[in-house]
């Protein structure tokens, strides 16, 4: 069935105000890093790593308002949350290259990452406006599975943590960039595969350009 611009399957209408079930009544929630996906009003699909909180019920998105999730979230509500441990789609994904292989989700009309380990699909509730972050609290539609997680490995949390300093570099002094990219460096070449050292090197890139035009 076509879909039209602004609609969705679950008939999203976004109420501002509280939330009813944001950070689990008061405990701290660990927080998930993940790749959200979400689409516009053309359809068109989106991905970006973000950090959720989660119960059985809801999920709980905090995008910048800047970003391009923020708007889709907005404009469409559903989302995908894909818990993948694939760092090179988290890397590229971070810093602006949305090509990533992916297949249709059936529990909303956004998009599932093909190499992720699970997915949960959800449609926002709320939202929260909170100065430069907005909060969506998200009803899960469904969650699925495809593969194992691959477990702890140093060289893909080095990638992740690089990933944030790219996407955060100007909070960063100069000498702190390069101390941490030495960092990074010497963890994924002591327990990377080639998908973490092209995840590095390609952050490393990225992060290079940026500082020059600094
Ligand atoms: C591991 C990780 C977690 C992130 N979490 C968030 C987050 O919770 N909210 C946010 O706005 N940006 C977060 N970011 C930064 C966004 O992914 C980044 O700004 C991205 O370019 C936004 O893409 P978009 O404009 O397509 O939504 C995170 C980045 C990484 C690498």
């Amino acid at each position: 069935m076509a879909r039209s611009a602004g609609s969705n399957r679950t008939g999203y209408q976004p109420i501002p105000g509280r939330l009813y079930l944001y950070s689990g009544k008061g405990r701290k929630q660990l927080i998930i890093e993940t790749v959200v996906s979400t689409i516009d009003r053309e359809n068109m699909p989106n991905f970006a790593p973000m950090g959720i909180t989660c119960n059985a019920q809801l999920v709980v998105i905090r995008p910048f308002v800047s970003s391009k999730t923020y708007q889709n979230l907005k404009d469409r509500g559903e989302a995908v949350i894909n818990i993948t441990d694939n760092v090179l789609i988290i890397a590229k994904t971070a810093i602006g290259d949305k090509n990533v292989r992916h297949r249709p989700d059936s529990f909303t009309a956004c998009h599932l990452l093909e190499d992720a380990c699970r997915f949960i699909s959800c449609v926002a509730e709320k939202i929260e406006e909170q100065g430069e972050r907005a909060v969506f609290s998200c009803r899960i539609l469904g969650r699925s599975r495809l593969r194992d997680f691959c477990g702890f490995n140093r060289a893909k949390h080095a990638v992740i943590e690089a990933s944030i300093m790219a996407t955060r570099l100007h909070l960063y002094p100069r000498e702190l960039v390069g101390r941490k990219l030495d960092e990074y460096r010497m963890l994924v070449q002591k327990t990377g595969s080639s998908q973490e050292e092209e995840a590095l090197q390609l952050l490393d890139n990225y992060i290079q350009r940026k500082l020059q035009q600094r």
